[in-house]
């Protein structure tokens, strides 16, 4: 079953140049990119992107970083996108993250983990929503 999900290169990524390596691995896996747009979010937009993360310590930090640049969204669509991309990225802790992956080969940090990807699909048709309203 075909299905979607709300992808981010965060501005870390796009700061150090990875745009082409996470596509690159979204493209060598089948996954299809049917959605994609480089911008810089306004806080309103990041805070409804982070709505579940709204009472966490980290909420501010969080805010201020994935508005701080250039981030590129997209929409990937696939057999178990979801699922899917979350192995490409590897674990949210870049530290706990597989050699191999994403984060496990680009960072080091938990709050400048290069992606995001959607964690269900609900999350995916809500976040979808945010970044591209017209579009699906
Ligand atoms: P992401 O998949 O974008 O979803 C929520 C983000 O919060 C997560 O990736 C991390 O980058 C960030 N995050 C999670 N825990 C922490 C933390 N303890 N400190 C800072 N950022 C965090």
């Amino acid at each position: 079953m075909s299905e979607r999900t709300l992808v981010l290169i965060k501005p870390d990524g796009v700061k150090r140049g990875l745009i082409g390596d996470v596509i690159a691995r979204v493209e060598r896996k089948g996954l299809k990119v049917v959605a994609m747009d480089l911008r810089t979010l306004d806080a309103e937009t990041a805070k409804a992107h982070y709505a579940e993360h709204a009472e966490k310590p980290f909420f501010g930090e969080l805010v201020e970083f994935i508005t701080s640049g250039p981030l590129v969204a997209m929409v990937l669509e696939g057999p178990r996108a979801i699922e899917s991309f979350r192995a490409l990225a590897g674990a949210t802790d870049p530290v706990k993250a597989a050699p191999g992956t994403i984060r496990g080969d680009h960072a080091l940090e938990i709050g400048e983990n290069v992606v995001h990807g959607s964690d269900s699909p609900e999350s995916a048709a809500r976040e979808i929503k945010i970044f591209f309203p017209d579009r699906f």
